[in-house]
């Protein structure tokens, strides 16, 4: 474990303590469907947020949250620039509370849920989204987004023969960026901002791949329509829906086969 990562247990350990202080927010976590919903955003929310940021997250991401903290150094992958206008927009406020809330699993994010009151975490929230209220955004090429249902599922079962025909693809369309073995260590990797996912290898971040932590629905969107503000294009002009759920059967597989590998079990037995 880094010193770091230390540091981040340590405060987990006193957010507890201040959960127990900070059950004022929690009636603000859910609305009535169960989702997490926005209180207004008003100047004080996002004056209330800005001190947050600077106390709890600056360190990673940076003052001007461009994702230059004075962390941001040894971590692997980067915090987000938060202020990757294209990136901040396509995230729904839910997504974002989500995110602070758990954290992102697999990353040095930590999860806030216990340390910030659901008021706070909002407040941050109004904070982040102040900083590119401003910017206009193009979408890429006037491309269309499909519409993702979040409870949507993988249509194929995950086994060898749709692994192999996710592998060609794979190879084909997205190994230059995130590697032959979906590590994230393609050879155009270097050059990119935000560097692309690595998906399938377990860090010291994570107990299991990245992939796994993500719903299919999740794959689904960003494989389907791209993350904006970021070097991953939509591929639905370019592969047709089987071949992109193929790709996912095949991140799927590889992602079971690194974690078998790890745990000393055979390779797709389940
Ligand atoms: C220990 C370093 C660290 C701290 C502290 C930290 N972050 Fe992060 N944050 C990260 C990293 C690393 C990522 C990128 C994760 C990834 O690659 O998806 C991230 C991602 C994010 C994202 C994007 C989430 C998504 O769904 O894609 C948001 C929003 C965010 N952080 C907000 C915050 C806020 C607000 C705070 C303070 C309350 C905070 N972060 C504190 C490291 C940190
Ligand atoms: C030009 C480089 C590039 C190519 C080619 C590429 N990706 Fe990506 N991909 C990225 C980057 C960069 C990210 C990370 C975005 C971020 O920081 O959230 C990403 C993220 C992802 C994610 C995680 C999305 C999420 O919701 O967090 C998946 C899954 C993924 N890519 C799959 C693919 C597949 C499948 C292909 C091929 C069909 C592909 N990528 C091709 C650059 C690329």
């Amino acid at each position: 474990m880094t010193r770091l990562q230390r540091g981040i247990r340590r405060g987990a350990a006193l957010g507890v303590l201040a959960l127990a202080l900070a059950v004022e927010g929690s009636r603000l976590d859910a609305g009535d469907s169960g989702a997490p919903v926005s209180p207004p955003v008003t100047p004080e929310s996002i004056r209330a947020g800005e001190a947050v940021f600077f106390e709890y997250c600056s360190g990673c991401h940076g003052r001007r949250a461009d994702g230059r903290g004075p962390e941001s150094l040894n971590l692997d992958p980067k915090p987000q620039n938060l202020r990757n206008a294209q990136f901040v927009k396509h995230l729904s406020d839910e997504r974002i509370y989500t995110s602070l809330s758990g954290g992102v699993r697999g990353t040095a994010m930590p999860a806030w849920e216990l340390a910030l009151s659901a008021e706070r975490r909002w407040n941050v929230i109004h904070y982040i989204r102040s900083l590119t209220a401003d910017d206009t955004i193009a979408l890429p090429n006037g491309i269309a987004r499909q519409a993702v249902d979040p409870g949507m599922k993988n249509p194929l079962p995950v086994d060898e023969q749709s692994a192999a025909a996710g592998r060609k693809i794979f190879l084909s369309y997205c190994a230059s960026c995130h590697g032959q073995k979906a590590d994230g260590r393609g050879i155009l990797a270097p050059n990119l901002i935000p560097a692309p996912r690595n998906l399938v290898a377990i860090t010291s971040w994570g107990e299991k791949p990245f992939i796994e932590y993500l719903a299919d629905a999740r794959v689904y969107d960003s494989v389907t329509n791209g993350v904006p503000g970021t070097s991953m294009q939509p591929w639905i002009g370019v592969l047709d829906d089987v071949q992109r759920w193929q790709a996912v059967c095949f991140l799927r597989f590889e992602g079971d086969r690194e974690k078998k590998a790890r745990s000393g079990e055979p390779a797709g037995t389940n």
